[in-house]
């Protein structure tokens, strides 16, 4: 029996563009060879720090690169905090960033995410009762693990509180520009663009394997986070900026994203009309335009022994509780970009038969 891996939130591997990397790769290499292949300062490449500057309409010393965006994360966590100190998560969230989170010694304060998104009600009563929280890490469009997109009254309410308490806003913006339809809220650092950190990532728009991930830094923190990288790595890949920076160049990119938002979109379909077949009524699910996952909450805390019944039936399940600080037996991700749509119907169909035998 061949298995259906829905623990797989990974680009396919047709999504990547072997060949157009294989040129800019070459190219690179021959037209700046040693200027790469050198030690050169830790924020990254410059014309690459640039293109996403103009972007994000920010100087470009507010932008660092560095492998991934999880590596910035963590060099963010040990900067800007202390061991002992508060973080707020939505829950669930990504799980490797409660890793990072518990491995630097933080307290994590977990906000809820209910059928309406963030329980922002919860996080302003804790705030208003003297919790010291220093930084909230959110992931607004199309949240790892559950799918859902924050919205805009939310966003700016948690501007506001972040303003009102005095914390730190992360957002983690990877799946922002894969939208299969339907309109965009602002992010929370075009709402904000000083004072907001925003993490984003060429994982999920080129691939994973070359490591190149960004943040926007809000001017004062630049120096700091820069020298700790330094400390840390003395300077990420510019051979592999300096590929992403060719891709973009060469204005491979629009294509590109026409053929992920084309691929994924029919997998999200084939997922939501899967859940829609097949599910029993007691389970609710997000209803995603976008992004790697739905999310999909049990009527029972099942969770555990489900992961055992759908290996016996060729299935691999995530388990839910690594997304959660507490609990999490309820819940179930799903990535669907990474299985064909006959293995996302079969794979939601023999769900569907274990969840309610
Ligand atoms: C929300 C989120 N942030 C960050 C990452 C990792 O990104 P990178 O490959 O740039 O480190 C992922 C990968 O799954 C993710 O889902």
């Amino acid at each position: 029996m061949k298995s259906i891996f829905f623990t797989r939130g990974v680009p396919p591997r047709e999504s990547i563009p072997v060949n157009a990397l294989a040129e800019c790769a070459r190219a690179v290499i021959i037209d700046e060879g040693i200027d790469i292949l050198q030690y050169a300062p830790a924020a990254g490449y410059s014309p690459l720090r640039e293109l996403i500057a103009q972007k994000k309409n920010a100087s470009m010393d507010r932008i660092i690169l560095g492998q991934g965006s999880l590596q910035i994360l963590d060099i963010l966590l040990h900067c800007l905090l202390h061991s002992g100190d508060t973080v707020a998560v939505e829950q669930p969230t990504y799980d490797r960033v409660l890793t990072l989170m518990r491995r630097a010694g933080l307290r994590i304060c977990p906000m809820n995410l209910g059928r309406d998104g963030l329980d922002l009600d919860n996080l302003e009563n804790k705030l208003g009762n003297g919790e010291q929280i220093r930084l909230i890490y959110t992931i607004p469009d199309f949240q790892n693990p559950s799918g859902m997109v924050m919205t805009l009254e939310k966003r700016k309410r948690l501007i506001d509180l972040a303003s009102r308490f005095n914390f730190y806003i992360v957002e983690d913006s990877p799946y922002r520009d894969l939208r299969y339809e339907g309109e965009a809220f602002p992010s929370l650092f075009d709402l904000v663009p000083d004072t907001t950190i925003q993490l984003s990532s060429f994982s999920k728009l080129i691939c994973p394997g070359l490591r190149v991930g960004y943040a926007v830094l809000p001017q004062n923190l630049t120096k700091t986070v820069t020298h700790y990288a330094e400390d840390t790595y003395i300077n990420p890949s510019y051979l592999n900026h300096a590929i992403v920076y060719r891709f973009l160049q060469n204005g491979l990119m629009e294509d590109h994203l026409v053929f992920l938002k084309n691929l994924y979109g029919m997998r999200l379909k084939s997922m939501l009309s899967a859940l829609d077949k097949n599910m029993p009524d007691r389970c609710t699910w997000t209803h995603p335009q976008g992004g790697f996952f739905v999310g999909l909450w049990l009527a029972s805390n099942d969770g555990p022994a489900l992961l055992e019944r759908a290996e016996t039936q060729g299935l691999r399940l995530s388990d839910g509780r690594g997304f959660f600080v507490h609990a999490g037996e309820n819940f179930i991700r799903l990535p669907f970009c990474a299985l064909n749509e006959e293995e996302i119907q079969e794979g939601i169909k023999k769900l569907a038969q274990i969840i309610h035998p």
